[in-house]
């Protein structure tokens, strides 16, 4: 794959072109793309089964697609060794696992300390310091010494969230990080979102189902059948136009 050597500013931080990916020959991406540039937040919307999750694992490298790629800075995620593919995922990027993904063995505390050391090194700790000042920003603290098993969905979630934010990624990928979230706790986890974003130039994808946290975001992209795009509903003069399926 021949990638121009255009000038780094003007080009997105993350982007993803052509992307496919089949599971038992079952296409679930056919031709998606998407691009995040430093700082922005961009919600990724559509029904069920339609491939937000693969798009997310593809993006982040968990996945690898069949075919198109993925570009990381002047990276090509998608053409990594397995190992490189790893220690990038693990350095810039946090993910947040639909099904929560926490360390059932681990306490809250180490769970969230865990990322940390994988990226930085560094002490253990001050890696739990760091985990209790996260625990405390997300009303959570009491739990640090609780084990996943007994949190509530709402609580583990958070958790989940804390562990994808606390080693500073510049990419946060979140696969509905408020589905199991009252309103309050919500507003929480945006809002560090939101923050990391707009402080640090975090990049944050995040799929929701929630128009309400789509909004928070700065663009939302559908994705329908395997393939993606642009949800433009929000822009100025194309509401009367154009009919938005629900
Ligand atoms: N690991 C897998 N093995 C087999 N089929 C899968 C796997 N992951 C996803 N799929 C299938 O791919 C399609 C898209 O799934 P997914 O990306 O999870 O959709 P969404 O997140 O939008 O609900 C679905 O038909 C799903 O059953
Ligand atoms: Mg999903």
């Amino acid at each position: 794959m021949n990638i121009s050597p255009s000038s780094s500013e003007d080009r997105p931080l993350l982007h993803a072109q052509k992307l496919a990916k089949s599971f038992n020959g079952t296409p679930a991406l056919r031709d998606a793309e998407l691009s995040v540039a430093a700082g922005e937040i961009v919600a990724v919307a559509g029904p069920s089964g339609s491939g937000k999750s693969t798009l997310l694992h593809c993006l982040a490298g968990i996945l690898v697609p069949d075919d198109g790629f993925v570009r990381y800075g002047d990276r090509e995620v998608s053409r990594l060794p397995d190992v490189a593919r790893s220690k990038l995922r693990r350095n810039e990027f946090g993910f947040v696992f639909q099904f929560g993904g926490l360390v059932a063995e681990l306490s809250i505390e180490e769970n969230i300390a865990l990322p940390l050391l994988l990226a930085h090194g560094g002490r253990r700790r001050a890696a739990l310091h760091e985990a209790n000042v996260w625990l405390e920003r997300f009303a959570l603290d009491g739990l640090a010494r609780r084990r996943p098993g007994e949190l509530s969905g709402g609580e583990a979630q958070r958790v989940a969230v804390a562990r994808a934010m606390a080693h500073r990624p510049r990419v946060v990928f979140a696969d509905e990080p408020t589905g199991a979230l009252d309103s309050a706790a919500g507003d929480i986890v945006l809002t560090a979102l939101t923050e990391a974003a707009r402080t640090q130039g975090t990049s944050v994808v995040l799929i929701t189902h929630d128009a309400r946290v789509a909004a928070r975001a700065d663009r939302t992209v559908r994705v329908e059948d395997g393939r993606t795009r642009e949800d433009d509903a929000d822009m100025p003069g194309s509401a009367d136009h154009r009919t938005v399926r629900k």
